[in-house]
This record gives C-alpha cells, structure tokens and sequence, in this order.
C-alpha cells in the first residue's frame, strides 16, 4: 500500500511540475496548496436508502440505459431558485457557489464544470448535446411557507404556482428549470424514507405551464445519515463502525444536499420530460443518470467503498473544486460514452 502511495505522490508531484511550469506564479501558489490535499479511499457504513435496488456500482453488465426520443437540455440552462422557509445567507450562497461552478472555468482541475461535461455528453435525436452553460436566472424566498411545513409531491407544484404569480422572475418554458430548496424544518412526503430529491415537471392545471422543476430538501436535522451521506453515518453502526467524513464547507445537511442537486440537476437536463434517457421498462419508477451511480465518488468505489477522494490540510472530504475556492463532495455521473459512472477526479 505504501508503495502504491509513494508512486501516486510521486506522480503527481511530476504532474503538478509540469503543469506549473507552464503557469503564472499566482497558479503556482495554488497547485502548491493543492498538493497538501492527500486521496483516500474511506469505507463507509452502506447507503441505506430506499433506491439501494437501483445502485449498479459501477458497473455496465446489468445496465441498459436507453434514449426515448424526448427533449434534453440544450439550450443554455436558466435555473429559477426558490428557498422556501428559512434560508441563512450563507447557505444560500454556499449553494449558489455549487450551481455557478457548473459554467465556472476558473476552478483548478477536478472542477465542477468538469465534472458537468459528463453530464454535456448526452444528446437529443437531433445530435443535440446537453448545454454546459448554466446560470441562475432568478431567485424567490418564500419566507413565509405559503404551503405549510409539510409538502407533498402535488403541493410542491403549488409553491412553484405561487412563486411565478408572485412574478419576481419570468415563466422561462423554453430555458428555464425550476429548483425548489426546502430548508431543514420542512417535511416533504417520502422524505427521508424514499427519497432525498425528486425532479419532475409540472402540469398546466396547476402552474398554467409545462416546467422542468427538481426539489431537494435540507436533511440536516432529519436524517442526514440517509441524504447526507457520508458526512453522517447511519445510528445502528454505533461506535463500531467507521466513522463519517468531514463536509467540505462544515455544513453536514447543505453539502449533502450539494451532492443531490448535483444529482438531481443531471436527470432533470437529461430527462426533463421523464422521456429522454433512463435505464428499465417502466417510466414510472425510471432509473437515471444519476441512480445509476448513487454513493460513488471516485476510483475504486463500491461495496463499502466511495471511492478515491482528497482530504483537505483541516481533514475536510472533497471531490470537486468549485468558484470563489469552494470545495464539494458530489456523486459521479453515468457516462454514455464509457458505459460506466464517471468523474474528472478519477485516477485512471
Ligand atoms: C456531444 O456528445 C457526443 C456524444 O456523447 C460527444 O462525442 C461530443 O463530444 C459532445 N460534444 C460536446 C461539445 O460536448
């Protein structure tokens, strides 16, 4: 193991070397930093949540995606950000730094915006691929939870309705997608016991339109062993299991979430009308592109394993760099050109 370690060291020292030659002094400073960051491959207690029948770690032998002719996102992504209840500023911006990543070139390399080019490999019938522009185009906070601390699948939609009536942003049908932030008091049906976030679309009897809309919920207090994960492990391992890891920003319940959206974000832009891609015969319970690779986050992932991830100088678990320095821990992504889940911070 230690050679093998002193080999992977070595390597990317010789990598970075190079790479830094070629750079400013300023990027210099960066890669030095980013050379105290260490890959680790943590086992962690299994994913316990309900779509575990879905999990195929990794490998391409059972799974058969399929194109169903219907639209993906290919015109530039205009995202609607709706916070419903309670949001701190600086989990709103934590998030918002996430969904700015996606289009960001600034971050060093395994960036969020490399991470979204797997994403950016799926195509329409027409040879259209999905955009790698993504921007927020406009946010509402629902301040006063127009629809109760508990939502469901249909009332969810309701909020969507209130917020375009209330006109702080336009009803973007062509571009648009709508993100719906619960924060953590909010209960949503399933939660928690089915789902961490859902993506749909809604219906003209409801919003007046046909919108691509994802929710997440903040499951900080309610059961972040199950949508948090791995920054929260589940309570039945007990003291003897290995424990959970350190979020990236120290917030357990939104940097989990961060790896939802990201999650939820990949199947809403490749199935937006839930007749694009997914795997299996029934539209009604599709698996996507996202479940096809659920609790993977690197190289050698799976039974037990998330995969080779990096540790910051603080001990703090990250995948992905971000704008503005950020870090994040997010799920890989099936890629249609591999036929296996894929990340920019593989070792291979
Ligand atoms: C579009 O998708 C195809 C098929 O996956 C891929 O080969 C191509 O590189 C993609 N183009 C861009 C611009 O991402």
């Amino acid at each position: 193991m230690s050679k093998t370690l002193f080999f992977l060291l070595s390597l990317l020292i010789a990598v970075m070397h190079c790479r830094a030659t070629r750079r400013n002094n300023e990027e210099v400073q960066t890669e030095t930093l980013n050379l105290k960051a260490k890959h680790f491959n943590p086992q962690v207690p299994p994913l316990r949540t309900l779509s575990s029948s879905k999990r195929f770690e990794g490998s391409s032998e059972f799974v058969k995606l399929k194109y169903h002719m219907g639209p993906v996102l290919s015109s530039p992504i205009n995202i609607y950000l709706i916070w419903y209840g309670k949001w701190p500023q600086s989990q709103k911006l934590l998030i918002k730094d996430f969904l700015l990543s996606i289009s960001s070139t600034a971050a060093p390399s395994p960036s969020v915006a490399d991470w979204w080019r797997t994403v950016s490999l799926y195509t329409d019938q027409t040879g259209a691929n999905i955009s790698r522009s993504v921007s927020i185009a406009g946010e509402y906070a629902d301040l006063r939870y127009s629809h109760g601390t508990h939502l469901t699948r249909l009332s969810v939609q309701e909020v969507i309705a209130s917020a375009v009536q209330a006109k702080p942003f336009p009803v973007d049908h062509r571009n648009g997608i709508y993100l719906i932030l619960t924060s953590e008091d909010v209960t949503m049906e399933e939660f928690c016991r089915a789902v961490c976030g859902f993506h749909y679309f809604t219906f003209p009897s409801k919003v007046g339109y046909t919108l691509p809309y994802a929710w997440v919920g903040n499951s900080g207090k309610q059961c972040p062993e199950v949508c948090a994960y791995p920054f929260a492990v589940p309570g039945y391992m007990g003291g003897g299991g290995p424990g959970h890891l350190a979020p990236p920003n120290a917030d357990v319940g939104v940097d989990g979430m961060v790896s939802v959206i990201g999650h939820e974000l990949a199947e809403l832009s490749s199935n937006p009308l839930v007749n694009a891609w997914y795997a299996g015969e029934d539209p009604t319970a599709p698996t996507e592109i996202g479940d096809l690779c659920e609790g993977l986050y690197g190289t050698g992932g799976g039974g037990g394993y998330i995969g080779s991830v990096m540790k910051d100088g603080r001990g703090r678990t990250f995948n992905l760099n971000g704008r503005n320095g950020r870090k994040f821990l997010v799920q890989w992504i099936w890629s249609p050109v591999l036929k296996a889940c894929a990340g920019p911070n593989a070792l291979d």
